[in-house]
């Protein structure tokens, strides 16, 4: 099965936005493998940004992730990864559809509340970075009543 790796932003934490979150992508039909909240420092933030190092937000979305304490999470389910960033919405929350996370919740880009990987090839990176024991394996009991 598919996973990605989501973080709720500290912005998300301290508005209170964890559970409105967790709750949209358990109703979809996606499956909770892996959740903490951590405060990351600089060097971790910016590994896990390392491709973004030559743009000029670099600095100052590092120190965002770095202002408070982030939701890691890793979700599961048929094409999670593509979906997961459906249900994100596009980037800048001034292009968001409503409905979609930052869509409802975000007004600029430099504070758009959550992260979600975008590839297959990424989240696994990601999820290696944020969750060096891997995902928690089980199997939810819903499952036959969300996948064929
Ligand atoms: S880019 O320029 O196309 O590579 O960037 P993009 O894929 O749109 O976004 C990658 C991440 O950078 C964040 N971002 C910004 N942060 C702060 N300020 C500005 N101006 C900015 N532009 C993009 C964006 O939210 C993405 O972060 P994640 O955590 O991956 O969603």
């Amino acid at each position: 099965m598919e996973h990605t790796f989501i973080m709720v932003k500290p912005d998300g934490v301290q508005r209170g936005l964890v559970g409105e979150i967790i709750s949209r992508f358990e109703k979809k039909g996606f499956y909770l493998k892996g959740m903490k909240l951590m405060k990351v420092d600089r060097k971790f933030a910016e590994k896990h940004y390392a491709d973004l190092s030559a743009k000029p937000f670099f600095k100052s979305l590092v120190e965002y992730i770095i202002s408070g304490p982030v939701v890691a999470m890793i979700w599961a389910g048929k094409n999670v990864v593509t979906t997961g960033r459906k249900i994100i919405g596009a980037t800048n929350p001034s292009e968001s559809a409503p409905g979609t996370i930052r869509g409802d919740f975000a007004v600029e880009v430099g504070r758009n509340v959550i992260h979600g990987s975008d590839s297959v090839e990424n989240a696994k990176k990601e999820i290696a970075l944020w969750f060096p024991d891997g995902a928690v394996n089980w199997e939810s009991s819903l499952r036959p009543w969300i996948s064929e």
